[in-house]
């Protein structure tokens, strides 16, 4: 039962103490983030990962990717544990190694792989942190680096200071998004489908592009759409929309303001009270944020309900187990990046992380 779970997570925390870290993306259900020492957005959680170092786990309740960053930043010795193997992230998927590779070679053959008279580089590659440590790794030794959805105006910028073009993976939504407000036009936003020669691109309109975005997106955040904030709009007149930018751009454009789950968090704790606001993501952190703040009307854009699946299968009971055996020595779903990966992902990493805030 559920008390019975609470129980037994309980007395395992406070008999491993010191030893284990528990840390909880935003997104999480309630029933897992009530026991988290951590809570944050991907970013802050990759800066936590490294302020732990003497404690023998990380117990992470987020999705794979997370973890993968987590084990790459926290200390040698440290175990990080993901206590169900199966919470992925579809967008995640959605870009591999090979594909990559494949999409860069093309792309070396059109541009070119010397420095213009400027010393720019033809392509630097960015990779949204929702991707595998593999693609983490390929930005390392490629010259490129990591992004959140907290930084990507940012390291857009550190990008371009360098390169001509960016090849943003994989979500192409959190891409055109950013590049959109800082000006670059659509026309030089193509988007890669690496089930097309070319990504159905001909070589000349690759030739003006400046962002070359991945084909991925997020199955949550796509859901929401331009009628669901025209209905807000309608409802309650006055309502602030917030939406994340892993939104379509049609839904980026309709909101008031976008940002990461972190910004949408910061948004609603400065609000005056008795502010309307309507979001643009995950419903758990939501409803969250609604029980947090009585004092506003806060509810979700998506009237059907849109959890981030994968996330959800970080259920109670998997916590228990994996503190359970780590109570008693045993380190079970570990997630281990083997160090050739690790190597090249840390220094496209520590680039994002080097950015000024
Ligand atoms: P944040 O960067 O806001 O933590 O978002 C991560 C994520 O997975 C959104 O879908
Ligand atoms: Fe991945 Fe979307 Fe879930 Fe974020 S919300 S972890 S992008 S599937």
């Amino acid at each position: 039962s559920t008390e019975e779970l609470d129980l037994r997570i309980r007395a395992a925390k406070a008999a491993l103490g010191e030893r284990v870290v528990l840390m909880g993306h935003f997104y999480q259900r309630d029933e897992v983030i009530q026991y988290a020492d951590f809570v944050g957005d991907s970013f802050q959680l990759a800066q936590a990962a490294k302020t732990r170092p003497e404690a023998e786990a990380i117990v992470f309740c987020g999705v794979h990717f997370m973890a993968e960053t987590a084990d790459m930043l926290s200390g040698k010795e440290q175990a990080v544990i993901l206590p169900n193997l199966a919470a992925g992230c579809s967008m995640a998927d959605m870009a591999d190694l090979d594909s990559v590779v494949e999409c860069w070679e093309q792309l070396e053959d059109i541009y070119g792989t010397g420095p213009n008279a400027e010393g720019k580089v033809p392509v630097i590659p960015v990779t949204y942190m929702n991707s595998s440590a593999a693609l983490k790794g390929f930005c390392g030794e490629h010259g490129g680096i990591v992004c959140t959805s907290s930084n990507a105006a940012k390291v857009l910028e550190w990008a371009f200071e360098r390169a001509e073009r960016v090849l943003f993976f994989p979500d192409q939504h959190l891409g055109r998004n950013t590049a959109k407000k800082m000006g670059v036009p659509l026309a030089q936003m193509p988007t890669w489908n690496p089930y097309k020669p070319l990504g159905g691109n001909t070589a000349e309109r690759l030739q003006d592009a400046k962002v070359l975005l991945w084909h991925g997106f997020c199955s949550v955040h796509k859901r929401f759409s331009v009628g669901q904030i025209e209905q807000a709009r309608r409802e309650f007149p006055g309502v602030r929309v917030i939406v994340h930018p892993e939104c379509p751009m049609e839904v980026v454009d309709a909101a008031d303001e976008s940002g990461s789950t972190d910004y949408i968090v910061k948004a609603i704790a400065a609000a005056p009270a008795g502010t309307t606001f309507a979001i643009g993501t995950e419903v758990n952190l939501v409803t969250r944020l609604a029980g947090q703040y009585p004092q506003h009307h806060i509810f979700c854009l998506d009237p059907v309900i849109c959890p981030c699946s994968t996330m959800y299968r970080i259920h109670p009971g998997y916590l228990a187990w994996v503190l359970e055996a780590l109570e008693k020595g045993v380190v079970l779903n570990q997630i281990k990046v083997s160090e050739d990966v690790a190597v090249p992902a840390r220094v496209a990493l520590e680039r994002m992380l080097a950015l000024k805030p």
